[in-house]
């Protein structure tokens, strides 16, 4: 799939499925599904878990990779629990925890899509301040990308851009 740095203006016009490109495109060899949930899971974690500030979404990259960034204001993550974070069924235990409900999948679930991808997930984080949640995927060239997506055509299966919320 592609992604392009810029955001997704839906509510500017209110037009469903209106979408604002802003180049370079960033192409990525990932199911765009599985790419949604992933991101899904970390924006959802990141409002949930933020009583009052703010998330924000960031799409960069260089040759190498494409990274996906979603930073919140929350309470933040204490280091002996960041480890743990990206396993089965893990949950810091603290008072957030204690009265927002999860089942502590999430995290796992992204960790299983990004490995498959060849990819790697982590988060920077600190007490009190937020935290920020990282997604690098290996970057595809153009020429790679459209290969893949005539490939992808004639099986029936289109590897369609994708627009991406971004920060400025
Ligand atoms: N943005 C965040 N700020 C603070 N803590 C977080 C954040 N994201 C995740 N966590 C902590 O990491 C734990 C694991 O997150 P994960 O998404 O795997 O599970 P969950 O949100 O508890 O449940 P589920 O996603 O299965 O509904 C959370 O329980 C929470 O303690
Ligand atoms: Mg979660």
């Amino acid at each position: 799939m592609g992604t392009a740095d810029g955001q997704s203006v839906n509510a500017a016009t209110g037009q469903a499925g209106s979408t604002k490109m802003i180049k370079p495109f960033y192409y990525v060899n990932a199911d765009p599904e599985r790419l949604r949930e992933v991101i899904t899971n970390i924006f959802d974690n990141a409002v949930k878990y933020t009583e009052s500030g703010s998330v924000t979404l960031g799409l960069t990259g260089n040759n190498e990779v494409v990274q996906i960034s979603v930073r919140d204001t929350g309470p933040g993550i204490p280091a002996e629990d960041i480890p743990h974070l990206f396993q089965k069924f893990y949950r810091v235990d603290s008072s957030s925890t204690r009265t927002i409900g999860g089942t502590g999948l999430g995290l796992f679930i992204c960790r299983k899509i990004v490995e498959l991808y060849d990819g790697r997930i982590w988060v920077e984080s600190e007490l009190g301040k937020g935290s920020t949640f990282y997604v690098n995927l290996p970057r595809l060239t153009s020429e790679k990308a459209k290969q893949l997506q005539a490939i992808e055509a004639a099986s029936g299966n289109t590897l369609a851009p994708l627009s991406s919320a971004g920060a400025p």
